[in-house]
Parts: C-alpha cells; sequence; structure tokens
C-alpha cells in the first residue's frame, strides 16, 4: 500500500467563514445567486456522481472515451511525475490517466468535497504501491500551495468543471494554474462543447430528477450549516439554455411567496412567486474560445481531441516561458 497523505489548506472555520459570504452576499443581491461549490457534501457527490450515469448526461461518457483513445498520447506529451488534479470528485476517469503514467511518482488530487476526497484517494493508495497520494482539501479558485513533488507536472481539470466558473474567474482561475507551474509543464482541460439545446437541456434536466436533487442539495446544505428553514419542495428545478452567453443556467423557482430564516446569519429572504435563483453556470465551448482563454494566461494548446461525435473535448497545454 502507498502513502495516502490529507491536508486541509482551508481550515473548517475558514470554509464556514467563506460559505457565510457567499451565502450573505448571494442571497441579498439581485438576481439572487449561489456559487455551485456549495452543492458538494456527501450527499452532492454522491448525487453527482449519479448524474454521471444518467443517460441524458453524456460529457463523463465523451469525456472517458476520449481519455482512453489519448491517454498514451497525453503521459508521452506531458512526462508527467506529478498529476495535479483540481475537482477530482470521485478520480474514476483519471484512473486511465494513471495507468498510462508509467512514470508518475505522486498524485495530487484536490477537491472541497472530504469525503469524495478521502474515499477515492485512500482507495487509489491501496490499489497502486509506488504511487504517493498526496490529497488537499483546497478550494481551487483560491490560492493552493502545491507539495513539493517531482517534475515535469500535468495539471488535469476534468469534467468540464471550469465551465462553472463565469468568464472573470475562469481567466483568473487559469492565471493562477500557470502560476503553479514551471515553463513546459502541463495542462489537461476538459471543456464541453456547444451543441443542439434539446440535448443540451435535457442533460440539466433529466427524466428521473437526479439533477433537479442535486440543484436543492444545495438548500439543504445552507439548512444544515447556517441553521436555515428553506423547504427545497418550495423550489422547481429550471435549467435553461443562454445563447448568447452560450451557458446552461441551473435555478431554482420559487413556488410561492416566501420567506426563509437564516439565524446564523441573523437574515430573513423573501421570494417572490416565480423568483429564481442562480445555482449554477455550465459553460459550453468552441475549440477558437478555449484556445484564446489559454493563450491570455499563458498557456499554448498543443493538442485538441474530441470524442468521435464531437461532444466534449480534452486539450492538451503547455505552460509557456514566466512572464
Ligand atoms: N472531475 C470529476 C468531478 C467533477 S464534479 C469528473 O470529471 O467527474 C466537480 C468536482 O469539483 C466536485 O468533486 C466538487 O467537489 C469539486 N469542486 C467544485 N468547486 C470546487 C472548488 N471551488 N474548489 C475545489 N473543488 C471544487
Ligand atoms: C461538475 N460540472 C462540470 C457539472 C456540469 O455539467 O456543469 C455539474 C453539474 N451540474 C448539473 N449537472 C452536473
Amino acid at each position: 500500500m502507498s502513502p495516502f497523505l490529507l491536508t486541509r489548506t482551508l481550515p473548517e472555520d475558514a470554509t464556514d467563514a467563506a460559505l457565510r459570504a457567499d451565502v450573505l452576499h448571494g442571497l441579498t443581491g439581485t438576481p439572487k445567486t449561489l456559487p455551485p461549490k456549495w452543492f458538494y457534501d456527501a450527499h452532492g457527490s454522491e448525487l453527482f456522481e449519479k448524474i454521471t450515469e444518467l443517460p441524458e448526461y453524456y460529457p463523463t461518457r465523451a469525456e472517458r472515451e476520449i481519455l482512453l483513445a489519448r491517454a498514451g498520447e497525453i503521459a508521452l506529451a506531458s512526462g508527467a511525475r506529478t498529476l495535479v488534479e483540481l475537482g477530482s470528485g470521485s478520480s474514476e476517469k483519471t484512473r486511465h490517466l494513471l495507468d498510462a503514467l508509467p512514470g508518475l511518482h505522486t498524485y495530487v488530487p484536490v477537491d472541497v468535497s472530504e469525503s469524495a476526497l478521502t474515499q477515492a484517494g485512500q482507495a487509489l493508495a491501496a490499489e497502486r504501491p509506488g504511487l504517493d497520494v498526496h490529497a488537499l482539501i483546497a478550494d481551487f479558485t483560491g490560492s493552493l500551495t502545491l507539495p513539493d513533488t517531482p517534475g515535469p507536472r500535468l495539471v488535469a481539470f476534468l469534467g468540464g468543471t471550469i465551465g462553472n466558473l463565469l468568464p472573470a474567474e475562469r481567466a483568473a482561475f487559469l492565471a493562477s494554474v500557470r502560476a503553479l507551474l514551471s515553463p513546459g509543464d502541463a495542462l489537461l482541460l476538459g471543456t464541453d462543447l456547444v451543441k443542439d439545446e434539446s440535448v443540451l437541456v435535457a442533460a440539466y434536466d433529466d427524466a428521473a430528477g437526479v439533477t433537479a436533487a442535486f440543484n436543492k442539495n444545495v438548500l439543504s446544505v445552507v439548512n444544515r450549516e447556517l441553521e436555515a428553514d428553506f423547504d427545497p419542495d418550495a423550489f422547481d428545478h429550471v435549467a435553461l439554455w443562454d445563447t448568447e452567453q452560450e451557458w446552461i443556467e441551473m435555478r431554482l423557482r420559487s413556488r410561492a411567496a416566501q420567506t426563509v430564516k437564516i439565524p446564523a446569519l441573523d437574515l430573513a429572504v423573501h421570494f417572490a412567486r416565480g423568483e429564481e435563483l442562480r445555482t449554477e453556470v455550465s459553460a459550453k465551448f468552441r475549440e477558437d474560445g478555449v484556445r484564446a482563454e489559454l493563450a491570455s494566461a499563458g498557456f499554448a494548446l498543443t493538442h485538441w481531441w474530441t470524442d468521435a461525435e464531437g461532444r466534449f473535448a480534452l486539450s492538451l497545454s503547455v505552460a509557456g516561458q514566466d512572464r
């Protein structure tokens, strides 16, 4: 069994303070919003895994297809000795990459979900003698400090999770990833692609209602952590395609006029009937846009691979000279 190390880079009270700040800011603004990172308590992480198996939710299957086909090329191009994975979740698809990277010394999964990180990290360390697993409980939009491990480094950001950041957040995030790396290190980025609206909306509004439960889970997180009295049944799940921004928006629509109490913030939040709370954007991309956003952050795109149906892309980029 290989060493498994779990490091909490954010003390628990900092996470609590961040949730309070996000809820106060998001529920007192117009329109009301909450950041998607708060979906992922243990139950939210389980619901996300269920989403990945839904017939309508194609991104996970499409990305796995590309990883299976290209893992050897990724290994050869990156020569990685350290693989850092941001928003690693269950690390399920990552196994294909780990299988293909023979010289890998350390795997560093980074996630806010302690349950997902511990389960995945412990299983990988047990299965793969010779691989150090150093998991970080951390917010990848904050300032990350990576363990001192051998290069070259490959940072993987899979699943299309970059689409859950707003454009300005994406630019800041990519610049901060570049700052973690040395020239020649690589970034493997999963991006879901623009496609027919009906396919996209179905992926975020599945017939079995799993995505609706995932969306409403954020209300349960706020109830538990901040003693709020949200009734998840008093909200409807909404998924719509914004053609201008080219993103899916998930919202929770209040079924009636209601006031929600959040005692930990000494706050009462009024919702009008039909008022919507935005809980997530999931941007969809085009090759030119991805290339340009990467270039602005100091990465040169070297490979662009899609699944056979052209639904999802994986790109490999190399970090340029320090600026
Ligand atoms: N990479 C996996 C999981 C994607 S789900 C896959 O492709 O299937 C998104 C993951 O990112 C979840 O595990 C969630 O807990 C994590 N996450 C979301 N926002 C985060 C943030 N700001 N910092 C760190 N992890 C985050
Ligand atoms: C994690 N992320 C890429 C998912 C997505 O597709 O935007 C989260 C999700 N939201 C609803 N379904 C899945």
